[in-house]
């Protein structure tokens, strides 16, 4: 009886196939690099060589959190569409918002690469179709103005314990890291909002366990999506990945579905106006329901997208007025016009208000919180988006920094200017040709952010009652923006201030 050695199959040895697959791999890659660059319908996108034909650039400068600054450096270089790697193309023309996510572009270009929370339960994120029209309508009423007109004092009530914490640090004449409470403040908000029960995170003084758990599930899934990129050698990835927190994505979907369940077993309360409040309501007239898996799925969603958020763009508005003084003094300006105590500052009042508006407008421009790409695919049939034909297949998207960070939609683009998002007269003269279209930082179309009117008024309610409390003085230059790593949402440095209080 013949023995099959496994160990040495005829005259090859493990090696030898070994030699051999390698050698086939190198071949077929060599083939498929001259193909990208010369014969593939995108070799003429413009873009480095080395992205036509490997995703290596484009995995590396994620993995060190560097991707959107990548690809801004990348169009201010080769122009307004760019591609990224062998199956991407990005585009930061001012249209480009437009075309490809508003109207038609919506019907054409579908989301590539989402994942859904619980497989079956699509989320508004992932919803398509009928699905997401009727999910949206439903949480539509939630983040309606007269929703957040009755929710105005939960923002209010939590933004008084803040005040009263920063006043504690403030007495003890210490350095606060003003990134640390404004996730404190941000996560306590959303939690009243989404559960009617807060994180409690200003009450202890802490981070909650599921806050921390949020924090580094957001650098994981980055981590995860990255490596897909490298193919073959995708499991090195999750060598040196912090993959272990991955782990702990399936906790905080748990404890969303705890919380809604908890939630929907309050007993019925009038005065109560969180999101299941108004979208329960719409339950009841069986138009845009919601059934209550969905209801737990985003919620999972809802958290930290309301949350993380929230605290980049205050902490990112901080940073950017202490460094230009100027713009601080404007802003003062404007809300001791409009304000004779602390206690009139309302969202309805801080609407009418356009230089704070101006401000947040500015740091979502410098700092938006999601800098980078939010994946569409080009149907079978290629389209012309910006005067290119893209063929079909190609994953197309706009990197926000990349847009907005580009001197030929923003002059002087590393300039914080509030100024340029007031009224075309009161705007200095060498921001007139300004696009400010091409600045979305909450998308456009059907499918932009749901959560935008309560981020505008949540975010400038904490700003004026900050400053009207404080005189900020800017410690040092941790929080350098261009210094910063992106693994889907900014990693945020300490934001070290001294406060000092104003006369009341
Ligand atoms: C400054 C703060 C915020 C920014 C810059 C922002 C940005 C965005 C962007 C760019 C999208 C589109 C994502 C995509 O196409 O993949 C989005 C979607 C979404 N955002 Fe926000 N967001 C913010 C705050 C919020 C808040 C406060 C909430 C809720 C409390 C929220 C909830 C959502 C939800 C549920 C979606 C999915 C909408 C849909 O697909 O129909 N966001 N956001």
């Amino acid at each position: 009886m013949q023995v099959i050695s496994w160990t040495k199959i005829g005259d090859f040895s493990p090696l030898h196939v070994f030699g051999v697959l390698a050698i086939s791999y190198c071949a077929y890659y060599i083939l498929y690099a001259v193909y990208a660059t010369t014969v593939s319908p995108l070799a003429k996108v413009p873009g480095p060589l080395s992205r036509k034909f490997s995703y290596l650039p484009c995995a590396i400068t994620s993995l060190r959190g560097r991707e959107s600054h990548a690809v801004r450096d990348l169009h201010s270089k080769y122009g307004p569409v760019v591609r990224v790697s062998p199956e991407m193309v990005s585009f930061a023309a001012p249209t480009s918002w437009k075309e490809i996510y508003g109207y038609p572009g919506v019907k054409k270009f579908k989301k590539s690469g989402y994942r859904q929370l619980r497989p079956g339960v699509p989320d508004l994120l992932t919803a398509n179709g009928v699905d997401h029209a009727r999910q949206r309508a439903a949480l539509n009423r939630a983040f309606s103005d007269k929703a957040l007109r009755e929710q105005e004092h939960y923002f209010q009530d939590h933004i008084d314990l803040f005040l009263k914490r920063m006043e504690q640090r403030c007495d003890e004449g210490n350095p606060i890291n003003m990134v640390k409470w404004m996730e404190f403040l941000a996560f306590d908000i959303i939690g009243t909002l989404a559960f009617s029960s807060s994180f409690n995170c200003l009450e202890d003084q802490g981070y909650h366990p599921w806050v921390t758990l949020l924090m580094n599930f957001f650098k994981s899934t980055h981590y995860v999506l990255t490596a897909r990129m490298f193919g073959i050698f995708f499991p090195l990835v999750f060598v040196f990945g912090p993959i272990r927190h991955l782990m702990k994505g399936q906790e905080h979907l748990r404890r969303s579905y705890e919380k809604v369940q908890q939630r929907l077993a309050m007993p019925e309360d009038e005065k109560r106006a969180d999101f299941w409040t108004f979208i329960s309501r719409q339950n009841e007239h069986k138009e845009g329901s919601m059934s209550i898996q969905e209801m737990e799925v985003n919620a999972a969603l809802i958290i930290p997208a309301g949350s993380d958020t929230i605290s980049t763009t205050i902490a990112g508005c901080i940073y950017l007025l202490l460094k230009n003084p100027e713009t601080v003094a404007s802003l003062r300006k404007e809300l001791q016009a409009e304000f004779n105590s602390e206690s009139e500052i309302t969202m309805a009042r801080l609407a009418n208000l356009p230089y704070i508006r101006a401000v947040v407008d500015e740091a979502l421009r410098m700092y938006p919180p999601l800098s980078g790409d939010l994946r569409r695919e080009v149907p079978p049939e290629g389209a012309a988006i910006c005067g290119h034909f893209i063929p079909g297949g190609t994953i197309i998207s706009v990197y926000a920094l990349a847009a907005n960070e580009n001197a030929h939609n923003f002059a002087q683009p590393h300039r914080f200017t509030p100024e340029r998002w007031l009224k075309s007269e009161e705007r200095p003269e060498w921001t007139k040709n300004d696009h400010l279209d091409a600045c979305q930082p909450f998308s456009v179309g059907p499918r932009n952010c749901i959560g935008m009117s309560l981020a505008y008024a949540e975010t400038k309610l904490i700003l004026a009652r900050l400053l009207w409390r404080f005189d900020l003085e800017l410690m040092d230059d941790a929080f350098e923006i261009e210094k910063q790593k992106v693994y889907i949402m900014w990693e945020k440095p300490p934001l070290m201030v001294r406060l000092r209080r104003r006369p009341s």
